[in-house]
């Protein structure tokens, strides 16, 4: 097999606040919804990946941490309980997931090859992240596509913004070889926040929704102006702009998922396609999808 494929790329926050508004069965705490704009945005993205019909989805998610290298889900079938450290009031869910761990094993090797240290995750009663659980709970509630997980690597944080995010280049790049030799079509899927500053309280009830706006009227502003040059697919651009972006607006793309979608889809100057932007306890999160299918950079199942 050799005719492996990315057919599409999607910006996909995981708030776990958006789970919580949606009451799945696999969440403890109730609420009485919440986030709609957002949700509704998760829906119009979720219709757009059943047509896609990927073997795979990729996750690289900010809270799975690893302080040494790039670690990869290594064990096929994963279940627990996932809890949220920060909001365990809204989230803790019963996750059950299948992993690719062919896939794993050849993005793990590649990004060595290419000089990452990089790690497969062989332990069977790991905890899977709240970040990676929320994000392919959003795009596909049912479950039945295997997935790889990807840790996100502190470098951003140790190094320069920008050496760090060379990293995830590099990643991205080993990310896109493994899908090529193992014959995948493939969907990436980057669970990332855009302005990260955030409220320090909750309302009562948390989805009191009148309480719902931008944290920092700065933030939103370049949230808008980083929205802008995606929709229009000035790729090369946001990428000349986000280290100031990471710094002014505290953004999650810091974490790399941003940057090793984009890498692993090679850059394209593509419009990214806006299904919604809404905020949650003050942060920025937009769910946008770039599909190379449709942009004739990918076959068609
Ligand atoms: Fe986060």
């Amino acid at each position: 097999m050799n005719d492996g494929q990315i057919i599409a790329g999607f910006l996909a926050p995981h708030p776990p606040h958006l789970v919580y508004g949606e009451n799945p069965p696999q969440n403890e705490p109730r609420s009485q919804g919440g986030w709609e704009p957002l949700r509704w945005a998760y829906e119009h993205a979720r219709r757009s990946l059943e047509e896609l019909k990927p073997d795979v989805l990729l996750v690289h998610s900010p809270h799975w941490i690893t302080q040494q290298g790039h670690h990869f889900l290594g064990v096929r079938n994963l279940n627990g309980k996932s809890v949220d450290p920060i909001f365990p009031n809204l989230f803790r869910y019963k996750f059950e997931l299948e992993v690719d761990v062919e896939l794993a094993e050849a993005c793990c090797n590649e990004a060595a090859d290419m000089g990452l240290t990089t790690k497969m995750m062989r332990n069977p009663n790991f905890r899977v992240d709240y970040g990676t659980i929320t994000t392919l709970h959003m795009i596909r509630p049912q479950w039945d596509i295997p997935v790889v997980g990807i840790s996100a690597n502190n470098s951003p944080y140790y190094l320069t913004t920008e050496e760090g995010l060379e990293e995830m280049d590099v990643l991205g790049k080993a990310t896109r070889k493994a899908i090529e030799q193992t014959g995948r079509r493939a969907v990436l899927l980057a669970s990332n926040t855009l302005c990260h500053y955030h409220f320090h309280e909750e309302p009562v009830p948390p989805e009191d929704m009148s309480q719902e706006h931008p944290q920092n009227y700065a933030g939103y502003l370049w949230d808008m102006r980083m929205i802008d040059l995606l929709r229009q697919g000035k790729i090369s651009e946001v990428f000349k702009v986000l280290p100031q972006f990471i710094d002014e607006a505290f953004a999650e793309v810091k974490s790399g998922a941003f940057t090793w979608m984009f890498a692993a889809m090679d850059y394209p100057e593509l419009p990214g396609e806006l299904y919604g932007y809404g905020t949650v306890i003050g942060t920025g999160n937009a769910v946008m999808e770039w599909n190379l299918i449709k942009a004739g950079l990918a076959k068609a199942a």
